[in-house]
């Protein structure tokens, strides 16, 4: 059987490169037919500081955008990460198959940690562990997420597989696929081609957020950087050395559905004059009606809080019995 497991973190406003290099890709699968589980990841969250008070609405609002975007909740499972005991359970077992030089591998410890890694929590250091535990406690087979998390996916498949070399139980856990490819797996600041769009950027013209109203994201494409070369090249090989622009048309193929062929196509040739109107209006377009009913769900706590009880009790009838035999394949005493 086959499973999509991802989750986001209730840390900050989700932005642009959030929905196109998951989020939408989140709903195509469940309207392709795959069982879903998706997940506020709430205990990710807190391995950096979080400002006190606000995580459980954080946590609302990331389960009002799933839905907002196309998650249809009863479907697919929409659940708080901490609200199901399976994770951390199984973060431990994993923490004692991961090895040190594993995961002191993984780039961004080293970049959320910066130069005092010190005194960076132990959970920052174990969250690729944690992450691995969401995606096997439900057996999935495949994560939608963006290209930054290439890292932590690789990691994933080698718990899995040396759990089930370690405690002789062959196939026990699949080892999971990630699914990155597509336009969208790596959106670029807006200010700055070679950085990716990121919740930590200083400066809130270098995304685009997906609360952003009609003028404010016309204003922060008319604004977004560009270069001196002119205009819009007409072939896919044109875009080479130009990140920026190679970023713009990106933006504009996954929101529109077209190709980078066929943008260029339409717009090869012109000045940015011409192509980044347009590209505004096909992002309203599309944003505008999940901004709005991104509104209209946060408005109703109650039905949100309905919503991720339902799935916290369906997540947990899948990992509970899963869990049940990891205890097993470990070996700890049972009644
Ligand atoms: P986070 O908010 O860090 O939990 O990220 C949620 C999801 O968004 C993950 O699957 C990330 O890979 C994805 N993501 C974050 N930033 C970008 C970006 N600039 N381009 C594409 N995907 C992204
Ligand atoms: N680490 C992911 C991110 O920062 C979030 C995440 C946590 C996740 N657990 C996961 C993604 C399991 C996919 C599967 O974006």
């Amino acid at each position: 059987p086959q499973r999509v497991f991802s989750g986001i973190q209730p840390t900050g406003n989700l932005h642009l490169g959030n929905y196109l290099g998951a989020l939408k890709k989140f709903v195509d699968l469940q309207n392709d037919g795959w069982d879903c589980v998706y997940s506020v990841v709430d205990m990710h969250a807190i391995t950096m500081p979080v400002e006190k008070g606000v995580l459980a609405d954080q946590t609302r609002q990331i389960a009002a955008a799933f839905i907002a975007c196309g998650i249809d909740p009863k479907t697919s499972i929409v659940y708080a990460q901490s609200s199901v005991p399976a994770h951390a359970e199984l973060a431990w077992v994993f923490n004692c198959v991961a090895r040190m030089g594993w995961v002191e591998r993984m780039t961004q410890f080293k970049d959320k940690a910066g130069k005092d890694a010190e005194r960076a929590s132990v959970g920052l250091f174990t969250y690729p562990v944690l992450q691995a535990a969401d995606i096997l406690a439900y057996k999935a087979t495949h994560v939608p997420v963006g290209e930054d998390q290439k890292q932590h996916l690789e990691l994933s498949r080698d718990i899995a597989d040396r759990f089930n070399r370690e405690y002789d139980v062959p196939g026990f856990f699949p080892l999971p696929e990630p699914l990155i490819k597509g336009p969208g797996a790596r959106i670029m600041s807006l200010k700055d081609g070679t950085k990716k769009m990121s919740k930590s950027d200083p400066s809130d013209l270098s995304r685009i957020n997906l609360v952003d109203d009609a003028d404010l994201i016309a204003k922060k494409i008319k604004k977004a950087k560009t270069d001196l070369e002119g205009d819009m090249p007409s072939e896919v090989e044109g875009l080479k050395g130009r990140p920026e622009v190679e970023n713009l048309v990106g933006i504009y193929s996954a929101v529109s559905g077209l190709t980078t062929e066929q943008v260029l196509a339409e717009y090869g040739g012109k000045g940015f004059g011409v192509f980044k109107p347009a590209l505004a209006e096909v992002m309203v377009d599309h944003l505008a009606p999940i901004t709005q009913r991104y509104r209209d769900i946060l408005a109703d706590q109650s039905g949100i809080d309905a919503i991720l009880k339902d799935g916290a009790e369906r997540a947990d009838a899948i990992a509970a019995p899963i869990m049940e035999e990891v205890r097993r394949a470990v070996g700890y005493w049972r009644p």
